[in-house]
Protein backbone atom coordinates (compact mmCIF):
# COMPACT_ATOMS: atom_id res chain seq x y z
CA UNK A 1 0.00 0.00 0.00
CA UNK A 2 1.04 3.49 -1.07
CA UNK A 3 1.53 5.84 1.94
CA UNK A 4 -0.86 8.22 2.48
CA UNK A 5 0.12 11.79 0.92
CA UNK A 6 1.00 13.94 3.65
CA UNK A 7 -1.87 16.71 4.44
CA UNK A 8 -0.81 20.16 4.07
CA UNK A 9 -0.39 20.81 7.70
CA UNK A 10 2.14 18.25 7.73
CA UNK A 11 4.13 19.43 5.11
CA UNK A 12 6.56 21.66 6.12
CA UNK A 13 5.87 25.15 4.85
CA UNK A 14 7.83 26.85 2.87
CA UNK A 15 9.88 24.38 1.38
CA UNK A 16 10.44 25.74 -1.76
CA UNK A 17 11.10 29.71 -2.83
CA UNK A 18 7.96 31.54 -2.92
CA UNK A 19 6.92 34.49 -5.65
CA UNK A 20 6.00 38.18 -4.66
CA UNK A 21 4.19 39.37 -7.50
CA UNK A 22 4.48 43.39 -7.72
CA UNK A 23 2.01 45.36 -9.57
CA UNK A 24 4.44 48.24 -10.97
CA UNK A 25 7.45 48.44 -12.95
CA UNK A 26 11.11 47.71 -11.63
CA UNK A 27 12.91 50.47 -9.91
CA UNK A 28 9.52 52.29 -9.12
CA UNK A 29 7.73 52.99 -5.46
CA UNK A 30 6.03 49.60 -5.08
CA UNK A 31 9.04 47.69 -6.02
CA UNK A 32 11.69 48.92 -4.28
CA UNK A 33 9.84 48.43 -1.04
CA UNK A 34 8.85 44.93 -2.11
CA UNK A 35 12.52 43.99 -2.84
CA UNK A 36 13.43 45.33 0.79
CA UNK A 37 10.81 43.38 2.16
CA UNK A 38 10.62 39.99 -0.32
CA UNK A 39 14.38 39.95 1.16
CA UNK A 40 13.63 40.26 4.70
CA UNK A 41 10.65 37.69 4.63
CA UNK A 42 12.87 34.94 2.96
CA UNK A 43 15.47 35.37 5.86
CA UNK A 44 12.06 34.58 8.54
CA UNK A 45 10.69 32.42 5.99
CA UNK A 46 13.93 29.95 5.37
CA UNK A 47 13.23 30.54 1.82
CA UNK A 48 14.06 33.42 -0.88
CA UNK A 49 11.10 35.41 -1.85
CA UNK A 50 11.39 36.26 -5.31
CA UNK A 51 9.74 39.63 -6.35
CA UNK A 52 7.81 39.11 -10.00
CA UNK A 53 7.18 42.47 -11.79
CA UNK A 54 3.70 41.56 -13.48
CA UNK A 55 3.23 45.35 -15.03
CA UNK A 56 0.00 46.90 -16.39
CA UNK A 57 -3.78 48.16 -16.58
CA UNK A 58 -3.02 50.14 -12.90
CA UNK A 59 -2.12 47.00 -11.00
CA UNK A 60 -5.24 44.96 -12.18
CA UNK A 61 -3.18 42.82 -14.11
CA UNK A 62 -1.12 41.40 -11.33
CA UNK A 63 -4.28 41.35 -8.68
CA UNK A 64 -6.46 39.49 -11.35
CA UNK A 65 -3.55 37.01 -12.28
CA UNK A 66 -2.65 36.33 -8.04
CA UNK A 67 -6.37 36.00 -7.35
CA UNK A 68 -6.25 33.08 -10.13
CA UNK A 69 -3.07 31.74 -9.13
CA UNK A 70 -3.01 28.26 -7.15
CA UNK A 71 -3.95 28.60 -3.49
CA UNK A 72 -1.09 27.01 -1.93
CA UNK A 73 0.64 29.72 -0.03
CA UNK A 74 3.80 29.98 -2.90
CA UNK A 75 2.29 32.80 -4.74
CA UNK A 76 1.63 36.37 -2.84
CA UNK A 77 0.57 40.10 -4.08
CA UNK A 78 2.00 43.70 -2.70
CA UNK A 79 -0.35 46.06 -3.77
CA UNK A 80 -1.53 49.56 -2.67
CA UNK A 81 -4.51 52.43 -2.12
CA UNK A 82 -5.29 50.90 -5.69
CA UNK A 83 -6.51 47.71 -4.47
CA UNK A 84 -9.38 49.91 -2.66
CA UNK A 85 -9.65 52.30 -6.36
CA UNK A 86 -9.97 49.68 -8.95
CA UNK A 87 -13.80 48.58 -8.38
CA UNK A 88 -14.59 52.10 -8.82
CA UNK A 89 -12.02 52.96 -11.92
CA UNK A 90 -12.08 49.60 -14.23
CA UNK A 91 -15.96 48.54 -15.09
CA UNK A 92 -14.79 45.30 -15.93
CA UNK A 93 -12.75 44.51 -12.65
CA UNK A 94 -12.29 40.25 -13.51
CA UNK A 95 -11.63 39.68 -9.13
CA UNK A 96 -13.39 41.10 -6.00
CA UNK A 97 -10.90 43.12 -3.81
CA UNK A 98 -13.01 42.20 -1.09
CA UNK A 99 -13.75 39.03 -1.88
CA UNK A 100 -11.22 37.07 -3.90
CA UNK A 101 -8.49 37.02 -1.82
CA UNK A 102 -6.75 35.65 1.85
CA UNK A 103 -5.53 38.94 3.69
CA UNK A 104 -2.11 38.91 4.95
CA UNK A 105 -1.43 42.01 6.45
CA UNK A 106 -0.41 45.82 6.24
CA UNK A 107 2.99 46.66 5.41
CA UNK A 108 3.65 50.11 5.15
CA UNK A 109 2.48 53.47 4.91
CA UNK A 110 4.29 56.19 2.27
CA UNK A 111 3.51 59.73 2.01
CA UNK A 112 3.77 61.61 -0.77
CA UNK A 113 5.68 64.75 -2.04
CA UNK A 114 3.95 66.83 -4.88
CA UNK A 115 7.30 67.35 -7.12
CA UNK A 116 7.57 70.34 -9.91
CA UNK A 117 10.28 70.37 -13.19
CA UNK A 118 13.12 72.42 -11.77
CA UNK A 119 11.92 75.67 -14.28
CA UNK A 120 8.77 76.19 -13.04
CA UNK A 121 8.13 79.67 -12.02
CA UNK A 122 6.20 78.87 -8.85
CA UNK A 123 9.16 79.46 -5.88
CA UNK A 124 6.79 77.67 -3.61
CA UNK A 125 3.98 75.36 -2.84
CA UNK A 126 2.23 78.43 -1.51
CA UNK A 127 2.79 80.18 -4.57
CA UNK A 128 2.37 76.73 -6.95
CA UNK A 129 -1.15 76.25 -5.47
CA UNK A 130 -2.34 80.04 -5.76
CA UNK A 131 -1.08 79.99 -9.57
CA UNK A 132 -2.92 76.42 -10.58
CA UNK A 133 -6.20 77.93 -9.08
CA UNK A 134 -6.12 80.83 -11.00
CA UNK A 135 -4.96 78.71 -14.17
CA UNK A 136 -4.47 75.65 -13.66
CA UNK A 137 -6.07 74.46 -16.91
CA UNK A 138 -2.57 75.38 -18.33
CA UNK A 139 -0.57 73.21 -16.50
CA UNK A 140 -0.07 69.21 -16.41
CA UNK A 141 0.27 66.62 -13.92
CA UNK A 142 1.80 63.06 -15.04
CA UNK A 143 0.75 60.19 -13.25
CA UNK A 144 1.75 56.23 -13.78
CA UNK A 145 -1.82 54.71 -15.01
CA UNK A 146 -5.46 54.49 -13.51
CA UNK A 147 -5.14 53.05 -10.08
CA UNK A 148 -1.47 54.05 -9.68
CA UNK A 149 -1.64 56.27 -6.56
CA UNK A 150 0.08 59.05 -8.64
CA UNK A 151 -3.49 59.50 -10.45
CA UNK A 152 -5.13 59.02 -7.20
CA UNK A 153 -3.21 62.34 -6.10
CA UNK A 154 -3.56 63.91 -9.28
CA UNK A 155 -7.33 63.54 -8.83
CA UNK A 156 -7.84 64.27 -5.65
CA UNK A 157 -5.54 67.39 -6.07
CA UNK A 158 -7.66 68.71 -9.35
CA UNK A 159 -10.68 68.21 -7.36
CA UNK A 160 -9.76 70.11 -4.20
CA UNK A 161 -8.08 73.00 -6.61
CA UNK A 162 -11.47 72.88 -8.85
CA UNK A 163 -9.31 73.27 -11.85
CA UNK A 164 -8.51 71.02 -14.69
CA UNK A 165 -5.06 70.27 -14.78
CA UNK A 166 -4.17 68.03 -18.03
CA UNK A 167 -3.69 64.98 -16.45
CA UNK A 168 -1.04 62.95 -18.42
CA UNK A 169 -0.52 59.27 -18.57
CA UNK A 170 3.31 56.70 -18.37
CA UNK A 171 3.40 53.18 -18.15
CA UNK A 172 5.25 53.81 -14.91
CA UNK A 173 6.42 56.25 -12.16
CA UNK A 174 10.19 55.84 -13.61
CA UNK A 175 8.79 57.16 -17.61
CA UNK A 176 6.77 59.78 -15.51
CA UNK A 177 9.75 61.18 -13.31
CA UNK A 178 11.74 61.05 -16.46
CA UNK A 179 9.34 63.29 -18.51
CA UNK A 180 8.98 65.49 -15.63
CA UNK A 181 13.40 65.77 -15.14
CA UNK A 182 13.15 66.72 -19.31
CA UNK A 183 10.40 69.23 -18.53
CA UNK A 184 7.80 67.49 -21.02
CA UNK A 185 5.37 67.77 -18.17
CA UNK A 186 5.01 70.37 -15.23
CA UNK A 187 4.05 68.60 -11.95
CA UNK A 188 4.15 64.90 -10.30
CA UNK A 189 2.91 63.76 -7.36
CA UNK A 190 5.02 60.46 -6.30
CA UNK A 191 5.81 58.78 -3.21
CA UNK A 192 8.80 59.68 -1.38
CA UNK A 193 10.22 56.30 -1.82
CA UNK A 194 10.91 57.28 -5.53
CA UNK A 195 11.22 60.86 -5.27
CA UNK A 196 13.28 61.07 -1.98
CA UNK A 197 16.50 60.53 -4.26
CA UNK A 198 15.83 63.06 -7.30
CA UNK A 199 14.63 65.98 -4.41
CA UNK A 200 17.97 65.40 -2.77
CA UNK A 201 20.18 65.88 -6.24
CA UNK A 202 17.87 68.99 -6.52
CA UNK A 203 16.93 67.35 -10.09
CA UNK A 204 13.26 68.56 -9.27
CA UNK A 205 11.43 70.98 -7.39
CA UNK A 206 9.90 69.69 -4.31
CA UNK A 207 6.26 71.75 -3.42
CA UNK A 208 5.06 70.49 -0.40
CA UNK A 209 3.80 66.82 1.11
CA UNK A 210 0.18 65.09 1.10
CA UNK A 211 0.29 64.14 4.74
CA UNK A 212 -1.66 65.87 7.49
CA UNK A 213 1.80 66.55 9.50
CA UNK A 214 5.39 67.78 8.25
CA UNK A 215 7.80 64.69 7.33
CA UNK A 216 10.66 63.77 9.80
CA UNK A 217 12.85 62.96 6.62
CA UNK A 218 12.00 66.92 5.82
CA UNK A 219 11.31 69.33 7.95
CA UNK A 220 11.59 71.95 6.53
CA UNK A 221 9.18 71.32 3.81
CA UNK A 222 5.51 72.25 4.67
CA UNK A 223 2.39 70.25 3.79
CA UNK A 224 0.16 71.07 0.98
CA UNK A 225 -2.80 71.74 3.73
CA UNK A 226 -0.38 74.38 5.14
CA UNK A 227 0.04 76.19 2.12
CA UNK A 228 -3.96 76.51 1.37
CA UNK A 229 -5.17 73.48 0.76
CA UNK A 230 -6.76 72.33 4.08
CA UNK A 231 -7.59 69.23 4.97
CA UNK A 232 -5.55 67.73 2.22
CA UNK A 233 -4.15 64.50 2.71
CA UNK A 234 -2.88 61.47 0.40
CA UNK A 235 -0.86 58.46 2.38
CA UNK A 236 -0.13 55.72 0.20
CA UNK A 237 -0.75 52.12 2.16
CA UNK A 238 0.16 48.71 1.29
CA UNK A 239 -1.00 45.27 1.98
CA UNK A 240 0.01 41.79 1.26
CA UNK A 241 -2.59 39.60 -0.28
CA UNK A 242 -3.22 35.45 -1.29
CA UNK A 243 -5.36 33.64 -3.11
CA UNK A 244 -8.54 32.83 -1.25
CA UNK A 245 -8.43 29.44 0.02
CA UNK A 246 -4.93 29.51 0.61
CA UNK A 247 -4.28 27.28 4.00
CA UNK A 248 -4.67 29.35 7.04
CA UNK A 249 -1.67 28.01 8.09
CA UNK A 250 0.35 29.47 5.28
CA UNK A 251 -1.41 32.80 5.79
CA UNK A 252 0.01 33.06 9.76
CA UNK A 253 3.06 31.92 8.53
CA UNK A 254 3.40 34.96 5.85
CA UNK A 255 1.60 37.31 8.51
CA UNK A 256 4.34 36.05 11.36
CA UNK A 257 7.55 36.72 8.70
CA UNK A 258 6.20 40.41 7.73
CA UNK A 259 5.81 41.09 11.00
CA UNK A 260 9.80 39.66 11.70
CA UNK A 261 10.43 41.99 8.69
CA UNK A 262 9.38 45.19 9.87
CA UNK A 263 11.39 44.77 13.22
CA UNK A 264 14.64 43.96 11.69
CA UNK A 265 16.66 47.47 12.37
CA UNK A 266 18.50 47.34 8.82
CA UNK A 267 14.64 47.31 7.29
CA UNK A 268 13.55 50.10 9.82
CA UNK A 269 16.01 52.62 8.95
CA UNK A 270 16.16 51.96 5.31
CA UNK A 271 12.20 52.41 5.26
CA UNK A 272 12.78 55.51 7.57
CA UNK A 273 15.48 57.24 5.33
CA UNK A 274 12.91 56.82 2.30
CA UNK A 275 10.29 58.36 4.51
CA UNK A 276 7.77 54.99 4.92
CA UNK A 277 5.91 54.80 8.17
CA UNK A 278 5.62 51.37 9.50
CA UNK A 279 1.79 50.63 10.42
CA UNK A 280 0.93 49.67 14.15
CA UNK A 281 1.35 45.98 14.83
CA UNK A 282 -2.43 45.38 14.59
CA UNK A 283 -2.52 46.41 11.57
CA UNK A 284 -0.24 44.26 10.17
CA UNK A 285 -2.69 41.01 10.73
CA UNK A 286 -5.17 39.63 8.66
CA UNK A 287 -8.12 41.58 9.97
CA UNK A 288 -6.28 44.90 9.73
CA UNK A 289 -5.64 44.79 6.40
CA UNK A 290 -9.21 43.77 5.76
CA UNK A 291 -10.98 46.87 7.44
CA UNK A 292 -8.82 49.10 5.95
CA UNK A 293 -9.28 48.16 2.61
CA UNK A 294 -13.57 47.49 3.04
CA UNK A 295 -12.95 51.42 4.39
CA UNK A 296 -11.11 52.73 1.92
CA UNK A 297 -12.49 51.00 -1.00
CA UNK A 298 -16.11 52.59 0.30
CA UNK A 299 -14.61 56.18 0.53
CA UNK A 300 -12.63 56.49 -2.64
CA UNK A 301 -16.05 54.82 -4.75
CA UNK A 302 -17.98 58.44 -4.93
CA UNK A 303 -14.75 60.31 -5.28
CA UNK A 304 -13.84 58.55 -8.40
CA UNK A 305 -17.58 58.79 -9.58
CA UNK A 306 -17.10 62.15 -8.87
CA UNK A 307 -13.78 62.26 -11.03
CA UNK A 308 -15.82 60.97 -13.45
CA UNK A 309 -12.53 59.19 -14.86
CA UNK A 310 -13.01 55.56 -15.79
CA UNK A 311 -11.71 52.75 -17.35
CA UNK A 312 -12.86 49.23 -19.32
C1 LIG B 1 4.91 52.22 -8.79
O1 LIG B 1 5.48 51.42 -8.07
O2 LIG B 1 5.23 52.42 -9.98
C2 LIG B 1 3.84 53.07 -8.20
O3 LIG B 1 3.35 52.58 -7.01
C3 LIG B 1 2.89 53.50 -9.21
C4 LIG B 1 1.87 54.40 -8.59
O4 LIG B 1 0.93 53.86 -8.01
O5 LIG B 1 1.95 55.63 -8.69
Amino acid sequence: LAAPALSWAQAAFPSKPLTLVVPFSAGGPTDVVSRLLGAAMGRHLGQSVVVENRVGAGGTLAAASVARAQPDGYTFLIHHNGMGTAPALYRKLPYKPLADFEYIGQVLDVPMTLVGRKDLPARDGKALLAYLKAQGDKTNIAHAGLGAVSHLCSMLLRQALGVDMTTVPYQGTAPAMNALMGGQVDLLCDQTTSTTPFIKAGSVKLYGVTTAQRLKTLPDTPTLAEQGLPGFQVVVWHGLYAPKGTPAAAVQRLTAALQAALKEPAVVARLHELGAVIPAEDKQTPAGLRDWLAEETHRYGPLIQAAGQFAD
